[in-house]
């Protein structure tokens, strides 16, 4: 522009050349000035055009909100709060702000569905990697391993457009009955903490959101949309919320999403206490709060309560979706209208769009975000990492296992759960995996032809032919009876050199599924029957549990080995062949114990599990898990923090380097751990900490560190564990602030809760 004008004027100088000859130099010269004053500032205004501030990727974040919101109608803003289809919400067009599209989460990502229907849109092209559930990821108390889910899961959703992946999920595994607990990490805060921040940094890597939930307190999932769940502060803030903290503080969530239980007697989507107080208040969230689908149930809750978009409200109240009723939701239409009328101050609005304009300008209109990649062999690869390495040997009775192939001709693999697809079915977290290798397809491939393989159902799990449009590999119908089924599997054991029983719960409704709760800790159909039969035929048999919960063992003594297995995704099978013929040592670690029975639990031995008058009192208060065994000198089935290895680990004596710190200071355990066995392998290294005594009551031990070393055989690595006063804190209700309080404490170091090794006392001053 600058430059046409100049040349303009110049052959304009040329052609009246009189006038100019008429005019003096320094009026020459002036007017020359003048006019390039005139260019610049012409020149300017046209940058600035160009260039809008809430455009301009140079300009601060918040400059730009506010120049975007300042730029919105009232009714544009009000549309980013709720959703426009199942999954999306509106951008802008006008200003060319992008949607929101969002996306479950936390396993994989979830197929197409249609505009405004559940069912699948029938895409081809999408069909993604099947991770393993967080439960397993949360079994190998790895962080590195959280970091490459979440990394490779992040790259899925972007390559799929997807800004906002609704996972991981944190909640704390209070009963073994919940639904949904293979879609969260375990029963410590400790290890959901460390476990949660490396994945929300790896997805968010791709300029994805990770949408961390269900904030707060959606422990089962029976009547999940009516339960109001009385805590106190002290297991609130001790046991229920420090992974969403982190997750929050150390991971920088940018979403988070609400739950659909109540707390305080309103709904955690809309939730005064929880969101505008701790969240907001408390821990300065900056990013956004998504309500979880259909969990928004009051317009002027969720005006003032900390919501910022809605998502899958029923729209007629409560049952079913009306087409196109996405005007009707409570942050819509009617919110618009008080809005309108004066009844609310725009400023409220205004809170929310800034929240949502944050997400997309570190999401979507973020130029530098990586492109992503889908459904590659490099995320299967990560993904069978992650399954092998969570996988846990919980018993390894006269070294069974690793099965050497040499030694064997014919293998039993019996069991529903060694051909039924785990990546359908369960709730929102159901996916179509590009594929799945079954562990009876992983078995044989590990063998070969060289050995038998040989397949007896021995029990039949219900038939599921499709899940959410989503076709399921047929197990072909077969019609024998229960006798018929458990006959077979019993003659064939008696001919076979070792059983594999893989069995566990599955994804069907009232197993490991989203919306009910397990009816009891027992396996179903009729399993435990069948593997005391089963012994009976031969003793060589290994029960590998396929589950996201513990189950009852009644027959733990007869059965000389167990894994568990978790559902383990895309590359499950082979993973599991990888362990039982050791290809993998085994490393994973319980992330919860395994009690024996429900009377063992605290929240089913106090408390009204699941609820009275749609009340569900947490009467064991901090005692979960571990803690309530320890506490109750309970002997678990399986202890929190256990899991085997093909070779032995031998511990020395901890070492501190001050027996006495400060408040202000930090203290270092030091021990030795030396591989004692024959095979290299992985250890993970487990300290807790005692406090000897309190003003407070207080658990036996917590978790409050752990190390995953490798020691090839025979070679010793120091581990040090270096901690705070944080870890000697408490939260104390009555001042509502964490308290490290004067005195003794113990340090303990082991290789689970039970099975601790070393201890040392030190005093805080
Ligand atoms: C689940 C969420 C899920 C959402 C969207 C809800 O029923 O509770 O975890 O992200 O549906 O599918």
């Amino acid at each position: 522009m600058f430059l046409y004008l100049n040349k303009n004027f110049l052959k304009a100088k040329t052609k009246q050349n009189f006038i100019l000859l008429s005019i003096t130099k320094q009026q020459y010269f002036m007017k020359k000035v003048l006019f390039f004053f005139l260019i610049i500032l012409t020149h300017r205004s046209l940058i600035v055009a160009q260039t809008p501030v809430y455009l301009d990727e140079n300009q601060p974040m918040e400059k730009r909100i506010e120049d975007a919101l300042s730029r919105m109608t009232l009714e544009e803003k009000v549309a980013m709060c709720h959703a426009q289809s199942k999954f999306s919400s509106p951008g802008v067009p006008r200003l060319g702000i992008p949607e929101n599209w969002m996306t479950d989460g936390p396993h994989g990502i979830r197929p197409e569905v249609a505009w405004d229907k559940w069912y699948q849109a029938d895409w081809t092209n999408d069909s993604c990697i099947a991770f393993p559930a967080l439960t397993c990821l949360a079994a190998t108390w790895n962080t590195d391993m959280a970091l490459l889910y979440g990394k490779s899961i992040g790259e899925e959703a972007r390559y799929r457009n997807k800004n906002v992946l609704l996972g991981p999920g944190v909640n704390i595994y209070r009963t073994p009955l919940n639904g949904r607990n293979f879609e969260y990490m375990g029963e410590d805060p400790f290890l959901a903490s460390r476990m949660v921040v490396p994945y929300v940094k790896g997805v968010q890597s791709n300029g994805v959101a990770a949408c961390v939930k269900h904030f707060a307190l959606n422990n089962q999932e029976t009547e999940r949309h009516n339960i109001n769940v009385v805590v106190d502060d002290r297991a609130l803030y001790e046991i229920y919320l420090p992974a969403f903290k982190a997750a929050v503080q150390k991971g920088n969530a940018w979403a988070i999403m609400g739950a659909y239980n109540k707390y305080k007697n309103q709904w955690c989507c809309h939730n005064q206490y929880l969101l505008n107080d701790i969240l907001r208040g408390e821990w300065d969230f900056d990013g956004v709060v998504v309500s979880d689908w259909g969990g928004v149930h009051d317009t002027m809750q969720a005006i003032y309560n900390g919501l910022d978009m809605e998502f899958g409200t029923w729209t007629d109240g409560m049952s079913k979706s009306k087409t196109g009723g996405y005007n009707q939701y409570y942050l819509a239409d009617s919110f618009l209208e008080k809005l309108r009328t004066g009844q609310v101050p725009v400023c409220e609005l205004d809170k929310k769009v800034r929240n949502v304009l944050r997400l997309i300008y570190r999401t979507t209109m973020n130029s530098k975000r990586p492109w992503g990649a889908f459904g590659t062999e490099e995320h299967a690869l990560a993904g069978r990492k992650i399954a092998a390495e969570g996988i846990v040997l919980l018993k390894n009775q006269d070294n069974v296992l690793p099965l050497i192939t040499e030694k064997l001709k014919r293998i039993l693999v019996v069991g529903d759960n060694a051909v039924r697809m785990m990546t359908v079915g369960g709730g929102s977290s159901s996916l179509k995996a590009k594929y799945e290798i079954s562990p009876l397809d992983g078995i044989r491939k590990r063998v070969g032809d060289n050995i038998q393989v040989v397949y007896a159902r021995g029990y039949r799990g219900p038939e599921l032919k499709s899940y959410n449009g989503v076709l399921a590999r047929q197990i072909p119908d077969d019609h024998r009876s229960d006798e018929e089924l458990l006959k077979e599997a019993c003659d064939e054991a008696k001919l076979a050199d070792v059983i594999i029983f893989i069995g566990g719960l599955n994804k069907a409704e009232r197993q490991d599924c989203e919306s009910h709760d397990r009816r009891d800790l027992g396996l179903p159909y009729n399993q435990d029957e069948l593997i005391i039969e089963l012994c009976k035929a031969n003793k060589n048999i290994v029960f590998v549990n396929i589950s996201g919960n513990a189950v009852a063992m009644p027959w733990v003594k007869q059965v000389p080995a167990i894994l568990q297995a978790w559902y383990s995704g895309t590359e499950a099978g082979n993973a599991i062949a990888s362990i039982l013929f050791g290809d993998v040592n085994p490393s994973g670690k319980l992330p919860f114990t395994f009690f024996e029975k429900l009377e063992d639990i605290g929240a089913h031995k106090l408390g009204d599990y699941p609820g009275i008058n749609k009340e569900q009192t947490y009467r064991e208060s901090i005692y979960v898990g571990y803690r309530w065994s320890d506490k109750e000198n309970i002997k678990p089935l399986f202890s929190f923090g256990h899991g085997l290895s093909y070779t032995t680990f031998e511990y020395g004596e901890v070492k501190v380097d001050t027996c006495e710190m400060t408040k202000d200071e930090q203290i270092t355990f030091t021990i030795e751990i030396t591989n004692t066995g024959e095979e290299d392998g992985y250890e993970t290294v487990q300290l807790y900490i005692s406090d000897k005594k309190s003003s407070l009551p207080r658990p036996v031990k917590e978790l409050k560190g752990f190390s995953k070393v490798f020691l090839k055989s025979g070679s010793s690595q120091s581990v040090t564990f270096t901690i705070d006063k944080e870890s000697l804190s408490y939260f104390d209700d009555v001042q509502h602030k964490w308290i490290a309080e004067a005195g003794e404490f113990e340090a303990l170091i082991g290789s689970s809760s039970t099975d601790i090794r070393s201890k040392i006392n030190f005093y805080l001053q």
